[in-house]
């Protein structure tokens, strides 16, 4: 039984999976960009309005350079239905790392999705959805078909095969974001979460949200709120069950302000598809949480050394 395997086995047939599933040189998953964007992430002061969140990345007021990947989570076509990314990588000031990017010792990255919650709570049961649906993603990264319904019916029924995936299953097909067709609005028009829990310093978990930009005119430069969101009481939350929302149970507090250069040509010389984002880009007061993200450090890590040998 798969409950029983160890995390580094689960890790292992992860990767083996996803190595699968990619064309040459792209992401097995969110493999169809976006829009790609130079930005500024700008931490405020905090110590006055809340000097317990001024720790790491938000210890000291200040702006630094980004870049910005958005993308589309399984589909080519961006007015399907599908979860939407936003990786946002920091050129921080240099110092410890958990994981350190090799293209930048200074990288400080984000990973958010259009929805706030993640469709696993189970390692096992991820690893068993992820490779039943390795057909299906295969064909997603090269057509824009979307799955017949006997297809998706298919993968549903071998998935159920694994009765306690069903959940997981379920879960996956109702994972979405922006309803509209995404070609409608601008990305920066989403909300965007990171959906697992991070750690903050000393204060305990948190999830990162990005507020959907309200200006509606076609400025060159547009500011997004970025946020911690902060369970009033740490023990409303579990760590290991980010298919459930904190919504409910939690504050917003503004600590940076990312300001996105829209012109989709402000980075032309910027290799999107070399680029590597990792959750574990990340000093150590803003440790990533649970099973689901400790298993994409080393997933993340290894299929980025692949894709960048092929896309050399
Ligand atoms: C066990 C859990 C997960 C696994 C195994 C996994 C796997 C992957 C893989 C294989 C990639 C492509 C990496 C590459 O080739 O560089 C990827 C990218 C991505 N994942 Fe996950 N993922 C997981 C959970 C999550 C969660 C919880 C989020 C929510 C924020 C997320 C958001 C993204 C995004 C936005 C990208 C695209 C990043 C980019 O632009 O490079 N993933 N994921």
């Amino acid at each position: 039984m798969t409950k029983a395997e160890e995390p580094d086995a689960l890790i292992d047939r992860i990767i083996k999976a996803n190595t699968q599933i990619p064309a040459k040189g792209c992401r097995a998953q969110h493999a169809k960009h976006g829009g790609h964007h130079r930005a500024t992430f700008k931490v405020h002061a905090l110590d006055d309005t809340d000097p317990a969140l001024a720790q790491g990345l938000f210890a000291t007021p200040a702006s630094y350079t980004a870049v910005i990947r958005y993308s589309n989570g399984k589909e080519q076509d961006a007015a399907k239905p599908d979860v939407h990314g936003m990786a946002i990588k920091i050129h921080a000031d240099p110092g410890e790392r958990l994981l350190t990017d090799p293209d930048d010792a200074c990288a400080i990255d984000f990973v958010l999705v259009d929805v706030d919650t993640f469709f696993s709570d189970d390692l096992g049961d991820y690893t068993i959805v992820n490779e039943k649906l390795v057909p299906l993603l295969q064909r997603k990264q090269t057509s824009d078909d979307a799955f017949s319904f006997w297809e998706a019916l298919g993968g549903l029924v071998g998935t159920i095969f694994t009765l306690r995936t069903l959940d997981d299953a379920l879960r996956l097909f109702r994972f979405r974001g922006e309803k509209e067709p995404i070609s409608k609005v601008k990305r920066w028009h989403l909300e965007y979460s990171s959906a697992t829990p991070y750690r903050l310093g000393d204060i305990g978990p948190v999830k990162y949200k990005i507020l959907a930009c309200e200006a509606t005119s076609e400025a060159s430069v547009v500011e997004v709120a970025f946020c911690i969101e902060r369970p009033s009481n740490p023990r409303d939350v579990d760590i290991e069950m980010p298919s459930y929302s904190w919504a409910d149970v939690s504050d917003l507090v503004t600590v940076a302000t990312l300001a996105i250069e829209t012109d989709p040509g402000s980075a032309p010389d910027l290799d999107v598809e070399h680029l590597r984002f990792n959750p574990w880009h990340v000093p150590p007061e803003h440790e990533p949480l649970g099973a689901i993200n400790a298993a994409r450090k080393k997933v993340y890590d290894t299929l980025a050394d692949k894709r960048q040998r092929e896309h050399a």
